[in-house]
């Protein structure tokens, strides 16, 4: 039988060593270390040795317990997005390109949060208090009861905040943050790691919600976000097209309400207005029915909104033709072109495909696949859509057209901006909505056919 191997600790800090000695050299400390003597409950594990840990107390699931509380900001949009408001002890992640309008919308958040009566720190490590003061100012904040401060040492910040013990503590940015006792420069991996996991474990011990901001950068994302979502309970991000006014703050992760729920800005010259009716907005620049121009009706977390997809095909001048996605998925995009080839017979070789979502929108449903057919049908026949149409159903490989969720609500808000007919995969439940003429389809083959006079 092997010999038993014996494992000594150090009472004060549990260091652990092989063998015994007078003073432990993790703390420094005397005659602290002491042999760990049968404690193991079970057979010994090979990494953790002979000392046995403390037993839990296990619990029931059912609680008595009262959800959260949660604060409303009175932003409606960012209230939503949050999933019914603010969750007090909450970890938040607010990502997005470099200048999307991220510490816009935190500083009106944390003037909203105040107005509402709420402590609120807003920590700035990129810009002076001066520059932050001016722009509340320009946004006619100036008056909130907004506590500020411009600093990036970790250490002095969970000293303040735990001083002041906010309800609300924005950082911004997290990149921006240092942690001295990690040896790395600002905005590596280990240091947002480790002042993510310093500010998430302090808003869980003292109850302070924290929000992050953090940069989302074009090359790969390193030391972006990614690294700090798993820490977080909430994920959003903001997202929009520069040249494009409309900002969309969309939670990709929230444990307090639901994820893909999206609230909808846009940036004006005095900060973000919130905007009540996306679909209207979307399809504001819309004009007559043209060639490639396809609307889809979507559903985006628990709202519909209606978006425009422009298509534009032309013969390619490269021995490579091109295909050009912005708002929507590029694999998706062959797939579909995939499809219509192979189940339809409906080549795309030696054509220039370009595919854009109107007003920077992002869409991800599966049920755009059909809108997005529709629209490079259209562009390739050069052939408008019947004018008043919206267009939704998700696409398999085999060319079968599989009904949309939520088709019922996706009808209705294109009745309400004055469509008169959907088109739509064929089964699923009947549903009729007054003043929208259904065209129900049975496959992809007789979508062309029918729309198209082709197949
Ligand atoms: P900002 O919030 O600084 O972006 P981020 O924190 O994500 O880097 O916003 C940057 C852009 O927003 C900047 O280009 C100017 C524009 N902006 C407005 O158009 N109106 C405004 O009222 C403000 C404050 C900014
Ligand atoms: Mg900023």
């Amino acid at each position: 039988m092997a010999k038993p191997v014996k494992s000594f600790s150090c009472t004060k800090c549990a260091a652990r060593y092989s063998k015994w000695s007078g003073r432990c050299d993790n703390c420094g400390e005397w005659n602290t270390i002491q042999e760990d003597k049968g404690i193991s409950a079970g057979p010994p594990s090979k990494s953790l040795g002979a000392r046995r840990g403390s037993s839990m107390a296990l619990m029931d699931l059912a609680t008595e317990e009262a959800p959260p509380p949660r604060t409303l900001s009175g932003l409606a949009e960012l209230d939503r997005v949050l999933g019914g408001g603010l969750v007090a002890a909450s970890a938040i992640l607010v990502g997005g390109d470099p200048g999307i309008g991220k510490s816009t919308l935190l500083l009106q958040a944390a003037a909203a949060f105040a107005n509402k009566g709420l402590k609120v720190v807003y920590i700035s490590g990129e810009e002076a208090s001066a520059q932050v003061r001016m722009r509340a100012q320009r946004l006619g904040l100036s008056e909130a009861a907004v506590k500020l401060g411009a600093e990036t040492n970790l250490r002095d910040i969970l000293t303040t905040l735990d001083k002041e013990r906010p309800a609300l503590a924005i950082i911004d940015s997290i990149q921006t943050m240092w942690a001295d006792n990690v040896e790395s420069a600002p905005g590596s991996v280990s240091q947002v790691r480790a002042a993510s996991h310093e500010l998430t474990s302090f808003a869980k011990r003292t109850g302070t919600s924290i929000v992050l901001v953090g940069h989302v950068t074009k090359e790969g994302q390193i030391a972006g976000p990614r690294v700090v979502e798993h820490m977080v309970d909430t994920v959003l991000y903001f997202e929009g097209e520069r040249g494009h006014p409309f900002r969309i703050l969309r939670s990709v992760k929230n444990r307090f309400g639901p994820a893909d729920e999206i609230g909808v800005f846009e940036m004006t010259g005095r900060g973000l207005s919130e905007v009540v009716n996306p679909s209207a907005l979307f399809l504001s620049e819309r004009g007559e029915p043209a060639a490639g121009s396809v609307v889809f009706a979507g559903i985006e977390g628990t709202r519909p909104v209606l978006v425009e997809i422009q298509a534009l095909v032309a013969p390619s001048p490269h021995s490579q033709a091109r295909r050009t996605v912005v708002g929507w998925d590029g694999g998706r995009l062959a797939m579909i072109l995939a499809v219509l080839e192979a189940r339809c017979g409906i080549p795309f070789a030696g054509l220039d495909v370009y595919l854009n979502v109107a007003g920077g929108m992002k869409i991800s449903e599966p049920a755009a696949d059909l809108a997005v057919a529709c629209a490079l049908l259209s562009a390739r026949e050069d052939t408008a859509l019947p004018a008043e149409t919206v267009v939704f159903g998700e696409l398999s490989l085999s060319g079968a057209l599989r009904p949309a969720t939520q088709t019922e609500n996706r009808l209705k808000e294109a009745q309400k901006l004055g469509f008169t007919s959907a088109i739509a995969p064929k089964g699923g439940k009947a549903v009729v909505v007054d003043g929208i003429a259904m065209r129900p389809m049975a496959d992809l083959t007789a979508f062309v056919g029918e729309i198209f006079g082709a197949g």
